[in-house]
């Protein structure tokens, strides 16, 4: 499958994949890698690899349409089978979601601590698990079908980095395993139930 990847960040998830990829036995290759910034680590990976990048600034466009159309457009050109958001900090609006499949990844036990803080809000609630979760997106935030989860423990000398870090190794392991299977054995969902392979009968 031609997965086009979205990142804001150090794209440690990007490069999970890259790595996954390099095994033909995957069936799934980065294609593109697009971020909302210039100058971040995602990109530079994506380069490392040979991976086009794109690059599109919301504050380059007149409305948030313009640059949801825009974004939309410069994943088009790369006809992906599948895109993933993998650390995107922007949410992508109906040109995105409506033309391809979208996979995100956040770093909490969703519906639990959605949005940008995910990690330090579960912390600041004292929970003694927390987790990761690979979901569709759909144009709210955090809110679309969950198709994996994963739990990871909070010790109690954790803060934001250290915990962040002890979910980002467990959520690359579960974003690997989930788009290499949604590649090789494809997936339906019907309402909040996101079924992989082809379960007849
Ligand atoms: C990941 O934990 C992702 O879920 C969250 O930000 C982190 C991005 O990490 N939104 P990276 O850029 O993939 O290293």
């Amino acid at each position: 499958g031609r997965l086009v990847v979205l990142v804001s960040g150090s794209g440690t998830n990007l490069q999970a994949l890259l790595d996954a990829s390099a095994d033909p036995s995957y069936g799934a290759r980065v294609i593109a890698v697009g971020a909302d910034r210039e100058g971040i680590e995602g990109l530079a990976r994506a380069s490392r690899s040979g991976v086009p990048t794109f690059v599109e600034k919301v504050g380059d466009y007149a409305t948030r349409a313009d640059w949801d159309a825009a974004i939309a457009a410069r994943i088009a050109a790369y006809e992906p089978d599948l895109v993933v958001s993998a650390g995107f900090m922007k949410i992508l609006g109906p040109p995105t979601l409506d033309a391809f499949p979208v996979l995100n990844t956040h770093p909490a036990l969703l519906p639990s601590f959605p949005g940008a803080h995910g990690v330090r809000d579960a912390l600041a609630h004292g929970v003694k698990v927390t987790g990761c979760t690979v979901m569709l997106a759909d144009a709210g935030v955090d809110t679309g079908p969950i198709v994996a989860q994963e739990a990871v423990s909070v010790l109690p000398d954790d803060d934001e980095k250290v915990l962040h870090e002890r979910i980002k190794t467990v959520e690359r392991r579960l974003l690997v395993e989930i788009v290499g299977r949604m590649a090789r054995e494809g997936w339906t969902v019907s309402g909040r139930s996101v079924r992989i392979g082809n379960h007849t009968g």
